[in-house]
């Protein structure tokens, strides 16, 4: 085992999950991911609740989630159950895993996301400023973070709220490559809401930051501090990828193809800072979109 100990993560297989197990390998740290899936340097979620957390774990993350919007899946009530149990079974199997366990791991990581704060084309969020529960999101983003809490524990708990991820080969981006690169692309109506983002080296560099940095505790949000509308990012992305984006997306297609509760996420959006971070000292390698888009369509 190496010096850094065992991180363990759960959703370690998925796009930010592979970003980051990448990242704590060079750092140092002997990885396990846990996954529906058994396979090498893997547990099962059964394989926890049976055998409870590796020997040597200093440090516990969770990315595990059905993907919401996975265009395939109605949004019915058996799928909104998967998204939350998804979500909110695997951290309180981590926590209970954490409460149970001898020798307690020094940090547990967990996401949320920025859907806590309700839509506002006005308002300003940092951490300060209380979610509220006003949709199946929302209420699902309050009971993901509640499931991380650790009564009274010697493990430092840290819950990063999440904006979009934007990354080369998963999330977001994947979806939209191919519609702009044929010159589909264009913004979601009404184009004014805003579209909290985030690059994913940041994302990792934030969670890697969160885990070093005794001084991280509680909630931080997790997009850069430059903030834009869906209309700015449309046209950011479009110009680095040198095609136009002149096709809107109307809100009533995607409230058809997605439902409205789904759709409000990218119908709607807030004005989110990453204030934590910034007063922390974290330097984010791209704090402005079109930085982070052109990196997002250069060749590798
Ligand atoms: N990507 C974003 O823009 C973004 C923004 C805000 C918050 N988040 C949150 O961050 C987390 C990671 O995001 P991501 O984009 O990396 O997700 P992802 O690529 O879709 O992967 C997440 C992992 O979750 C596991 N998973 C999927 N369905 C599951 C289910 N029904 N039960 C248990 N595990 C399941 C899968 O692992 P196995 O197949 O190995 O079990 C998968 O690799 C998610 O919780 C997501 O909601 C993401």
């Amino acid at each position: 085992m190496s010096k850094l100990g065992i991180a363990v993560v759960g959703g370690g297989t998925g796009f930010i999950g592979t970003h980051l197990c990448k990242a704590l390998k060079s750092k140092g740290y002997s990885v396990t991911i846990i996954s529906r899936m058994p396979g090498p340097q893997r547990m099962t979620w059964n394989e926890l609740n049976d055998n409870g957390l590796p020997e040597g774990t200093t440090t516990v993350i969770n990315l595990a989630g059905q993907n919401v919007l996975d265009m395939k899946q109605r949004w019915n009530a058996g799928f909104k159950q998967n998204v939350f149990n998804s979500r909110v079974n695997t951290t309180a199997s981590l926590a209970k895993a954490i409460t149970d366990s001898d020798h307690k791991p020094a940090v547990f990581l967990t996401i949320s996301g920025v859907g806590i704060y309700k839509p506002d084309k006005v308002k300003i969020y940092d951490e300060s400023c209380a979610g509220e529960e006003y949709d199946f999101l929302s209420s699902l983003c309050h009971k993901w973070e509640d499931a991380a809490k650790l009564p009274d524990s010697d493990t430092r708990q840290v819950t990063i709220r999440s904006g979009v991820v934007l990354g080369k080969n998963g999330g977001m981006i994947k979806q939209l490559y191919m519609p702009f690169f044929l010159g589909l692309g264009g913004p979601v109506m009404p184009g004014d809401q805003f579209l909290p983002w985030i690059h994913i080296d940041d994302i990792v560099g934030l969670m890697l930051f969160a885990i070093k940095n005794n001084k991280v505790d509680g909630t931080m949000n997790g997009v850069a501090p430059h903030s834009v509308t869906n209309k700015q990012f449309t046209d950011a992305f479009a110009k680095a990828m040198g095609r136009p984006a002149l096709i809107p997306v109307p809100k009533m297609v995607l409230n058809v193809l997605l439902s409205q509760e789904r759709a409000n996420m990218l119908t709607q959006g807030q004005r989110v800072l990453p204030k934590k971070a910034t007063n922390l000292g974290y330097q984010f390698k791209y704090p402005d979109i079109v930085s982070a888009c052109h990196e997002l369509v250069k060749k590798d």
